[in-house]
Order: structure tokens, then C-alpha cells, then sequence
């Protein structure tokens, strides 16, 4: 029974354990992408190196036996260097966007191959639960935001983008005109009361997010009805009243409660309204300015003075967002505000310091490369983009899954499990450390009727190579090539549906990248 310290932290193992078993024992994190518990080791990715005392190069953890006696250092810059630079080689290799283009560019963030892939299998209900989790006035949105996404949208090499705002309006107009229209589920309720100043898109989406938090919100504007701009504005590219209606109408069903003709900060005052809520989010637009004076709180030329990421003004408990602190800003913007000024002060109202969350990991393969895109229509519609009927209209359902089946899916169905993202990030690894030319795309075989493979994003562990042999597929997977050129692949040209008959699931969830993922993302 050997005993050894790591980190200076004794422990005592079974013969044969490994310095990776030992750290667990210890509680200890050691990264590993090519080991799975109850494998043997591949040793091919190196990322999870320690320092031996009395070798001069650092082991692999994952097939180094544990010995008598032995000093392990696990955290040494030493130690995170080499893994942060074997992270680096495999992502010098890589080809894949974590983050779909059309997401990315999004303000919101909203995921919209997730909702594409819920039309296009005609599942709209699923489709404005994923919408929502963003967006907090889709309907609306649909009709008038410019759509930052649809401009950056890889179709686009091709003809025409995916009409995404065109979706998400007919996700949104089918759940507005259903029976009983989607309502979120609300958290326990917290008892805390928020007051939102300003009706208009920030202010809504603040109250929207806050009562599915399960917060209280008063909301105070100066006109008639709710809206502000979107109702009130001098413009033609308001939308129609009854849409923003029954926008307005989810929000009050979440439970949100409305006081209109109430002018913002001046009745009630200011004061009043931070003696009697927990906290304030003031959302008014043009006239935060002059609530700012009234509060004391210090100004830019654009508005109320807060902090970027947060939101929070320089007083306890008062947040502001959307055109109180922006000189101009679009209607996803500002539904954009609205969602991350309601987590700040979800945070705030729990007691814990408003953070933004930290910026993910991830890759990007960028500009396409000369015929690169034909490898992406392999599989989608080669159909022109849907158009809408004159007047107005949106797409009809089924227009909408002919027009889902044109997106080409360039987002990662494992950004969320990712052990390579994962690990890139906890060791702020560089996606293009090395300045090397990008490897070609390679496509994505999708003959399997649950899962796929993307060879750009494989790190050639051998792990699936292995689990399909033990399970006996014929032909299962291979490795191919020579050289740099190596890849796994299906011999003979067969589909993934032939060499993964029995094994596919266990190979996606032994894969630590998202080469092998499941189509619909799920784990
Ligand atoms: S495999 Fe991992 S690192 Fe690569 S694109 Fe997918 S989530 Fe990002
Ligand atoms: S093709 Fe689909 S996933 Fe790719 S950028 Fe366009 S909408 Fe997004
Ligand atoms: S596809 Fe196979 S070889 Fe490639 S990363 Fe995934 S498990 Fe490893
Ligand atoms: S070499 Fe140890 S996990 Fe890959």
C-alpha cells in the first residue's frame, strides 16, 4: 500500500493505483480529456501532467503508478504551463465553432440553432421555451429588431441567411395565439419586491426575468399604458398594439403589477421607492437623467453613471439599464439590458455580490475557406430563404420548417459538457496560440439517426476507437492516414450508422470533445 503526497497532503493508496487515483482520494482536480474511469490509459493528450520529485520530466497522472514515498506537485506554474500549452496544441488542431455565428452575434445570446432544430421538427412549444430563456418580448422582437444575427450568418456564403427573426416571430405568434400560451415556471417566491421605473423593452424584460426568479415587480411609467417606446414612439417600425398586448399580458400573468400615469422617480419619489422596495431598476429612457440628479447618482453624457457588467449605480440597491444609460440603443439591446440587469439584481437580492458571469471559452473557425461552404450545405436545404406573403405577415408553420431546414448547424451540441472547453477556460488556454494556418473543415457525417461526427473537433484521444472495438462493432471506428494526417474515421466509406450499431452512446459520452455529440445535444 504505497504512500505519497501530493500538494504536500499525505494519502495512501492500493497497489497499482495511479498518482490520478491519488489526487482523487485527495480531493484533488486533475485535468484529463483521453482517460475514462475504468479504461486504460491512452496517454495521448497530456493535459494531465504533475511534477515527480527527482524526474526531470513532468508524468502523466493518468498512467503513472503511485509509489511509495513519492512527492507529487499537481499546481505548480510549472505544471499549469505544460497543460495550458498541451490545450493549446489540441486547439491549434481544432476546427469548430463553440458558439454558432448567428449566436454570437446575437445581443441576447439566444440560442438560436436549438430553436431552429425545435422548429425545423415542428416542436414550437419547445421552441419559445428556448427563445424565452433570452428574449423576453419575442413576438414583438420579431417584427423589429434588425437582426444582427441574420448578418452574420454562415448561410450567407451560400445565398441568402436563415430568416431567423422570422422564426423566432412564428414561435412566438403560434404560442401567443394558443389556447393557453406558454407561461415559465416561476422559482419559489422570494417575498423581496423590486420596483422597475419604465415600461418600455428594458423594463418589461426586467420585470419578466424578475418574476420568473420569483421577485415581486411594481412597475411605474408615465403613460397610459405599458410599452413606452414600442407603443409610443414616432416611428413605423412600432409593432402592432395587440402583439405587444399579449406580450405585456405573459408578463402579468407571471405576475408583475402595472402603475401607469405614474411620473418615473417623482411619484413616488425616488426615496419612497427605495424605502418601500428592495431594490429599483430604473429603465426610463430619456428622463433617467433627471432621476439620477434626484438621486445624487453621478451621470455620463449618455445617462445614470453604473457599472458595465452589473448594472449597479454607485447606491445600494438601485440598478439601470437599456436607454438610462445608453445614448442609443435597438430594441434587442434593450430586452438585452433588461435580462442581465434582472440577474444582477437576482444576485443582489440574494445576498450575494452582482457579477456578470464570466466570458466562455471558445473557438471559432472565422472566415471560410475556398469551397468550405459546400461542405456545410452537405445535409441542409438547398432551398431559396422562405418569403413571408405581402403585407406584413410572418411565415406560416410550415413555411417555417422549410425554412429551419436551410440552417447548416455550425453551433457545438457539446458546448455545455465539453471537457476541452471546460478545460480551456480553467486554464485560460488560447484557442490560436500557435499562428498556424486553420486545418480545412471536414464536414460532419450525419448518417446515424442520433448521433454525429465532426473530425475537425476530434483530438484523436482513441477512445471511441477502443470502446467500439470492446463492444464488437464491425467494422467500428478507425484511425486513418499517416503522419499529421491521421484521423478517425468509418472504414471502407460505410456510414456511422454501420459501425456504431451498439456502442454510439457510450462513445458520445466517453468523447471529450463534441466529435461525437448527440443531435439534439442532450447528454
Ligand atoms: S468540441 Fe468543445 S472546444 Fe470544440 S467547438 Fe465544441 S465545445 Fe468548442
Ligand atoms: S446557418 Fe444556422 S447555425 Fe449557422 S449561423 Fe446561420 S442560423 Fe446560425
Ligand atoms: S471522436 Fe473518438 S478519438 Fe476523437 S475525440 Fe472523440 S473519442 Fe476521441
Ligand atoms: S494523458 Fe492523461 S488524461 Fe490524457
Amino acid at each position: 500500500m504505497p504512500k505519497l503526497a501530493i500538494d504536500n497532503q499525505q494519502v495512501e493508496v492500493k497497489d497499482g493505483d495511479t498518482i490520478l487515483d491519488a489526487a482523487k482520494k485527495l480531493g484533488i482536480e486533475i485535468p484529463t480529456l483521453c482517460f475514462v474511469e475504468g479504461r486504460p490509459p491512452q496517454t495521448s493528450c497530456m493535459v494531465c501532467l504533475v511534477k515527480v520529485n527527482g524526474r526531470e520530466r513532468l508524468v502523466p497522472a493518468c498512467a503513472t503508478k503511485a509509489r511509495d514515498g513519492m512527492q507529487v506537485e499537481s499546481q505548480t506554474d510549472q505544471v499549469r504551463q505544460a497543460r495550458r500549452t498541451a490545450l493549446e496544441l489540441l486547439l491549434a488542431e481544432h476546427v469548430g465553432d463553440c458558439i454558432a455565428p448567428c449566436q454570437a452575434a446575437c445581443p441576447a445570446h439566444m440560442n438560436i440553432p436549438l430553436m431552429i432544430r425545435q422548429i425545423a421538427a415542428g416542436d414550437t412549444r419547445r421552441a419559445i421555451q428556448t427563445v424565452t430563456r433570452h428574449i423576453a418580448l419575442p413576438a414583438v422582437l420579431g417584427r423589429i429588431c434588425p437582426a444582427p444575427c441574420e448578418k452574420a450568418c454562415r448561410r450567407r456564403n451560400k445565398d441568402a441567411p436563415v430568416a431567423i427573426c422570422l422564426l423566432k416571430r412564428c414561435a412566438a405568434d403560434v404560442n401567443l395565439a394558443s389556447p393557453q400560451p406558454w407561461l415559465p415556471d416561476r422559482k419559489a417566491e422570494t417575498h423581496k419586491k423590486v420596483a422597475v421605473v419604465g415600461a418600455g423593452a428594458t423594463g418589461l424584460a426586467a420585470a419578466y426575468y424578475l418574476q420568473r426568479d420569483g421577485h415581486a415587480c411594481t412597475i411605474f411609467d408615465r403613460h397610459d399604458a405599458p410599452g413606452g417606446r414600442l407603443r409610443y414612439a414616432d416611428s413605423e417600425t412600432k409593432p402592432p398594439a395587440d402583439v405587444l398586448d399579449g406580450e405585456i399580458d405573459i408578463i402579468r400573468k407571471l405576475g408583475a403589477e402595472f402603475r401607469m400615469n405614474a411620473e418615473a422617480g417623482a411619484d413616488p419619489a425616488m426615496e419612497a421607492l427605495r424605502r418601500d422596495f428592495d431594490a429599483v431598476v430604473i429603465a426610463a429612457g430619456k428622463s433617467a437623467p433627471d432621476q439620477a440628479e434626484r438621486l445624487g447618482l453621478p451621470k455620463t453624457d449618455a445617462g445614470i453613471k453604473v457599472d458595465s457588467h452589473t448594472f449597479a449605480s454607485g447606491v445600494d440597491g438601485v440598478f439601470a439599464a437599456g436607454r438610462a444609460v445608453r445614448a442609443r440603443t435597438s430594441a434587442v439591446r434593450a430586452v438585452a439590458d433588461g435580462k442581465a440587469v434582472a440577474a444582477s439584481v437576482d444576485q443582489f437580492l440574494r445576498g450575494q455580490a452582482p457579477a456578470a458571469p464570466p466570458r466562455p471559452f471558445s473557438t471559432h473557425i472565422g472566415k471560410l475557406l475556398e469551397g468550405e461552404i459546400d461542405k456545410f450545405m452537405e445535409g441542409a436545404s438547398p432551398d431559396a430563404q422562405q418569403q413571408p406573403a405581402e403585407g406584413g405577415a410572418g411565415l406560416t408553420e410550415v413555411q417555417a420548417r422549410s425554412e429551419a431546414i436551410r440552417c447548416l448547424h455550425c453551433d457545438c451540441r457539446k458546448a455545455d459538457n465539453c471537457k476541452l472547453r471546460n478545460w480551456a477556460q480553467a486554464y485560460d488556454a488560447k484557442a490560436r496560440a500557435y499562428k498556424l494556418p486553420r486545418p480545412p473543415y471536414l464536414g460532419c457525417e450525419t448518417r446515424h439517426p442520433d448521433v454525429i461526427y465532426e473530425p475537425g473537433k476530434c483530438i484523436k484521444c482513441g477512445l471511441c476507437v477502443a470502446i467500439a472495438a470492446d463492444a464488437g462493432e464491425q467494422p467500428g471506428l478507425s484511425f486513418t492516414g499517416r503522419g499529421f494526417d491521421v484521423r478517425i474515421g468509418v472504414p471502407f466509406g460505410e456510414s456511422l450508422a454501420d459501425a456504431l450499431k451498439t456502442s454510439a452512446a457510450d462513445c458520445v459520452n466517453a468523447c471529450p470533445t463534441g466529435a461525437l455529440a448527440f443531435k439534439d445535444g442532450a447528454r
